[in-house]
């Protein structure tokens, strides 16, 4: 405390807790590092403990690489990860809302396969099935209001063909699907309590040249530059609660930071205040708090014994909770959630584009075979040469597949009678020549 000798704090706590399960009792007397308002520089601590001008080093201090080259640290008594401090803006829905649970390719993929499986199922169906045949245009409508209605599953034309049931089954599992992840995304859009930020997350950070803010002293630093890879000219370094809000106030446009890039227990106490910032994303780095002790010390072996029994028994997370867990402005970090976009659902589409390819093969096979059954070869190729006997082919075989199967097996019976009629006719009048 100011103006007095008392020290407190979270880590203070913690040290006396595991001093005082030490098996020896060990004299210690704290002395204040810094000017009290800015946050001294963690790595010149860690060097004054090597160099012996302090015994020990007690706070929050971060294990890492270059500071365990000349300390020893204990293990950490907590879990203190770099995380992205950004500003959010509530989330309103709008007059558009309907449109925001699926990404544009989404919708435009889903439009074309509507369309796709309307189409397959008219052609699998045409030949045997009334209510898909009639003039052209009543058929165009029939393939469109056939396919969209499968939306609601409320289509009236049944399907009598085995390809065309096959095929609309699979389709309207698709569209059960696809409608259940529309209707959770669209509830959530509409109810939840969404938060949208410009910072989507450290990867985006990293690609901007915005400014980033940073803690004074703190290794986040040289995290940043030597790990990362961001230009040192981009940090901002910001040393108190105030500056930090300041900063992602004005924006990177206005001097001020994109975001702040901080251990994760700073910011739960610095959000516990500022409701217009959130944790952007989840921690990016793995850390600890320990104290630093000078190399080859028994203590910090001794001290690392004692916070894993504080950690066992519980009071590790008692004094957290007591100094960290801190109740303010209750805000959700649910951050806008992506929309559902192709990826989720590709393996949907392809089983259901396998299913219509595979069907139509199957329907061209069984039509060849009924189109030679019922039109040989000599009948169709019988005249001319070429190209344009087998263009004859095709348009005989395409007119074939556009007429109604039932005409066609009556045509077919009508010309089997006339053959066999004719054969009779042929008999009889032999039989009258050769009588006497
Ligand atoms: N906790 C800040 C640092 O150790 O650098």
């Amino acid at each position: 405390m100011p103006g007095t000798d008392i020290i407190s704090g979270y880590c203070i706590d913690v040290f006396v807790a595991a001093v005082n399960l030490l098996p020896y009792p060990i004299p210690y007397k704290f002395i204040p590092f810094g000017d009290g308002h800015q946050n001294p520089n963690y790595n010149k601590l860690v060097e004054l403990v090597a160099s012996g001008d302090f015994d020990a080093a007690v706070g929050d201090i971060s294990i890492v690489t270059n500071r365990t080259k000349i300390v020893d640290f204990t293990q950490p008594y907590i879990d203190s990860g770099l995380v992205i401090l950004a500003p959010v803006k509530q989330h309103h829905s709008d007059a558009w809302a309907f449109l925001q649970p699926f990404t544009v390719e989404m919708w435009c993929v889903t439009g074309v396969f509507f369309l796709v499986v309307g189409a397959v199922v008219w052609i699998l169906e045409h030949r045997i099935n009334d209510q898909f045949r009639g003039p052209p245009k009543r058929q165009i409508v029939t393939v469109f209001w056939f396919s969209f209605s499968t939306l609601f599953f409320a289509h009236k034309e049944t399907t009598v063909s085995t390809l065309g049931r096959a095929v609309l089954i699979i389709w309207l599992f698709v569209v059960l699907i696809i409608q259940s992840s529309y209707t959770a995304s669209l509830t959530s859009i509409l109810t939840v309590q969404h938060l949208s930020s410009p910072v989507k997350g450290i990867d985006s950070l990293i690609h901007s040249n915005d400014p980033i803010g940073i803690q004074v002293g703190s290794f986040a630093e040289n995290y940043l530059v030597e790990e990362l890879g961001i230009a040192r000219s981009r940090l901002k370094v910001l040393g108190t609660p105030e500056e930090y809000a300041r900063a992602l106030e004005l924006g990177p446009s206005n001097d001020g930071v994109a975001a702040v890039i901080d251990e994760q227990p700073y910011i739960e106490i610095f959000l516990s205040t500022e409701c217009s910032f959130a944790i952007v994303g989840s921690q990016f780095t793995r850390n600890g708090w320990g104290f630093a002790f000078p190399r080859d010390s028994s203590l910090a072996v001794d001290l690392s014994t004692a916070i894993l029994a504080l950690s066992e028994n519980g009071d590790l997370q008692r004094i957290h909770d007591k100094w960290l867990t801190r109740s303010g402005c209750t805000q959700s970090t649910d951050l806008e959630s992506d929309r559902l976009d192709l990826g989720s659902f590709w393996g949907l589409f392809l089983i259901c584009g396998m299913a219509c390819t595979v069907a139509l093969i199957i329907y061209f096979f069984l039509m060849l075979r009924q189109f030679l059954r019922h039109y040989p070869v000599e009948e169709t190729d019988s005249s001319g040469q070429g190209s344009s006997r087998s263009a004859r082919s095709l348009h005989s075989f395409f007119s074939f597949v556009d007429e109604k199967e039932e005409d066609v097996k009556n045509r077919s019976k009508r010309k089997q009678m006339q053959q066999a009629g004719n054969n009779n006719a042929d008999i009889e009048s032999e039989h009258r020549f050769v009588s006497p």
